[in-house]
């Protein structure tokens, strides 16, 4: 019993850092200067996004490519940059933080 327990707290405090690892990702990357968790800045907020893709299963792959490529289209005119200096562990890390967002 008391290695369950002491087994879940390891597994809850992995999954906590992992997501304060993610938001500090996408300090880092400058991807808080165009969104925000909670509202529309100039792209649109990350609960949004998760909201909008929620049950999508090609979601991740989609959004690890929009997120290293940029693009347009997906909510409006205004283009997302590209970020070539996130590598595919830091994108799918960012795209799994995202779409975590409740
Ligand atoms: C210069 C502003 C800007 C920066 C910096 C930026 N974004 Fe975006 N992002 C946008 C805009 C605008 C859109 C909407 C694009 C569209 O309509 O297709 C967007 C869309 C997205 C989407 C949804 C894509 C889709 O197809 O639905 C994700 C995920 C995303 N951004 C993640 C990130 C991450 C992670 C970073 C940092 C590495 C980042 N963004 C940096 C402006 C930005």
């Amino acid at each position: 019993m008391k290695r369950i327990l002491v087994a879940a707290a390891a597994i809850a405090a992995l999954g906590s850092n992992a997501a304060f690892a993610s938001e500090q990702l996408a300090k880092e990357n400058n991807c808080l200067a165009c969104h925000a968790v909670d509202q529309k800045l100039v792209g649109p907020g990350f609960k949004e996004i998760a909201a909008k893709y929620k049950g999508d299963k090609s979601a991740e792959g989609k959004l690890v490519t929009k997120i290293q490529k940029g693009g347009s289209g997906a909510w409006g005119a205004i283009p997302m940059p590209a970020n070539p200096q996130v590598d595919d562990n830091e994108a799918k890390s960012l795209v799994k933080w995202i779409l975590s967002l409740k």
